[in-house]
């Protein structure tokens, strides 16, 4: 089978790159508005970019025409916080993305707010690991719709029970989270996991 781009039917899309784009990491992204609203919603298109010093870029689609609230508060803040996503908190993770209204994400989710060291935002207290970031550039990525976000990392948290002997981290021992398909996943400990779409 093959496919032209253009001709591949909207609705099968998203789930072929969904699916041939995997495994992807998975981050819970907490951000604040402008008057301090907390904001949490899970992406996974994003990877690093570098290591000296550590960069990481995240792209976004729109919502309709309008910027996702995520977006919207980099833009306004130019920090963010991305968090790593353990099995336990799989359900969890589905159930943020569906967030449309403005509201503190962290009370109708009930995770723990903690204040990043490195930049004015929250990161979330049950994430395994924390990744403090600061916009460098943001731009359009035409002809798709997308925005694309560069930061560069100022800080991680690491939870002690998963730093190793050297100092660094163990994502086996976290059991983190990754999207294998558009509601697939996958936990480093082997486990498959299907979570229907809770987002329009
Ligand atoms: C596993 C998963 C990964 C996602 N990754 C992205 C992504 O990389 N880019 C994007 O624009 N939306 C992504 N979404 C959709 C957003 O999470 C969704 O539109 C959400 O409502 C955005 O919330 P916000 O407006 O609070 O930022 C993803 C959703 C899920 C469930």
């Amino acid at each position: 089978m093959h496919y032209i781009a253009e001709n591949i039917p909207r609705e099968v899309n998203g789930k072929i790159w969904a699916a041939l784009i995997a495994p992807r990491p998975l981050a819970l992204i907490s951000t604040q508005s402008a008057s301090g609203v907390p904001n949490i919603a899970p992406y996974n298109s994003y990877a690093g970019l570098a290591t000296y010093p550590p960069m990481l870029g995240v792209s976004f689609s729109k919502r309709g025409d309008e910027d996702k609230h995520t977006l919207e508060n980099i833009k306004a803040t130019q920090v963010f916080v991305i968090n790593l996503v353990p099995r336990y908190l799989a359900e969890i993770m589905n159930q943020s993305a569906e967030g449309t209204t403005i509201e503190d994400d962290f009370a109708r989710l009930g995770l723990t707010s903690v204040q990043a060291d490195t930049v004015n935002c929250p990161r979330i207290g049950e994430c395994p690991a924390s990744i403090e970031c600061r916009v460098t550039s943001i731009f359009a990525l035409p002809p798709s719709k997308c925005e694309f976000v560069a930061a560069q990392i100022t800080g991680v948290y690491l939870r002690d029970e998963f730093v190793t002997e050297g100092g660094g981290f163990d994502p086996m021992a976290a059991d983190l989270l990754a999207s294998v398909g558009a509601e697939d996943y996958l936990s480093l400990n082997g486990e498959t996991l299907h979570l229907p779409k809770t987002w329009g």
